[in-house]
């Protein structure tokens, strides 16, 4: 028995003076086989103690025990020393993990949703267009005639030279140049088109101006369009669904007014304005009107026999009003403590 024990302490004391001499990690993990390993050094001290007698088995057993542990944590800190993996038991799992950033919806998105959604449950599908336009469907189709001021080259974004008549700004006539699209109006001729009435949708789509930005301007924003047409739509269904929306959308007891106002593709036509009673202000939404005949007959649709009703409305404005944003600069700078706010 004191032989044993004799071993064990000596076993403890060759390996602990070797581990010190170990240079680098390569003869740590060599040590590590050597002592402690699966068929090391002391893995052979544990088959020692079947060869002893019962009543020692105990003591020894402790012995031996003390001696793994003694190596084990000393290696563990001269790996550590070395620079070399640290032990599972250095993982402290109570440490609260790094969390993922989850983004959200932008809150231009989920505005847009909630507009489509409401419409949706009054009876109106959605369409949608592309943002590269020609001249016929931003203007021509939308009875606004060449020398409108709307069609001013310095008023639009052109891509290609603007007018056969090559008053484009980059130089290059062309007999059809496109334009990012300025109104989402365009996709009422784009959806009568290709589709007979009765027609009853809503457009969300972005817009583009040569604007310059400020608090309540960018040179790109969204808009939300409108249009019904059908055999004797009125003013009247005009009139109501608007109503209805706004009452819906910022609350049952929100006053609306309808001002007389000139759009070339509706007759008569209106804007339409809010009154918000924190600001005890008028906010105008945007435009609406009947369609006008010119614009049913460029798509080929009997003027007599149907008749329509559009709107125009901002959607950033309608978002803003509802979430009382100040800056409409904050939709597009994508600062996550705005965007995370929705
Ligand atoms: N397209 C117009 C604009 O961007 C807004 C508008 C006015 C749309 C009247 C309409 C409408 O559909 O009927 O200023």
């Amino acid at each position: 028995m004191a032989d044993a024990i004799e071993q064990i302490d000596q076993l403890v004391k060759t390996g602990l003076e070797e581990l010190a001499g170990a240079k680098n990690t390569t003869e740590l993990e060599a040590w590590r086989i050597k002592y402690i390993g699966a068929r090391g050094k002391v893995k052979d001290l544990m088959g020692l103690l079947g060869t002893v007698p019962r009543e020692q088995k105990r003591e020894l057993g402790q012995k031996a025990n003390g001696a793994k542990e003694t190596l084990a944590t000393a290696f563990e800190a001269a790996l550590a020393a070395k620079g070399g993996p640290v032990s599972q038991d250095a993982i402290d799992v109570t440490e609260p993990g790094e969390r993922l950033q989850i983004g959200n919806r932008h809150i231009l998105n989920k505005v847009t949703d909630e507009l489509t959604e409401l419409f949706g449950r009054m009876g109106f599908s959605v369409a949608s267009g592309p943002e590269v336009e020609d001249e016929f469907h931003n203007f021509i189709a939308l009875n606004i005639p060449r020398q409108h001021p709307a069609r001013d080259v310095l008023d639009n974004f052109y891509l290609d030279g603007a007018g056969a008549g090559g008053t484009g700004g980059i130089g290059v006539a062309d007999a059809n140049p496109r334009l990012l699209r300025t109104q989402t109006s365009t996709v009422q001729i784009r959806v009568m088109e290709t589709q007979k009435p009765p027609i009853r949708v809503v457009i969300p789509g972005k817009v583009y101006r040569p604007d310059t930005v400020d608090q309540t301007h960018l040179f790109q924003f969204n808009q939300l369009e409108a249009l019904v047409v059908d055999k004797n739509v009125t003013m009247v269904d005009l009139k109501s669904t608007i109503l209805q929306f706004v009452k819906a959308y910022f609350g049952s007891d929100t006053k609306v007014r309808f001002r007389p106002s000139f759009f070339p593709f509706t007759e008569p036509s209106a804007e339409v304005d809010v009154f918000f009673e924190d600001r005890q202000k008028w906010i105008e939404l945007g435009g609406c009107g009947m369609v006008h005949p010119n614009v049913l007959k460029a798509v080929n649709i009997d003027p007599e026999e149907f008749s329509g009703w559009a709107f125009g409305f901002g959607i950033e404005r309608i978002a803003m009003r509802k979430y009382a944003i100040e800056d409409i600069r904050l939709f597009v700078e994508n600062d996550v403590r705005f965007l995370s706010q929705f």
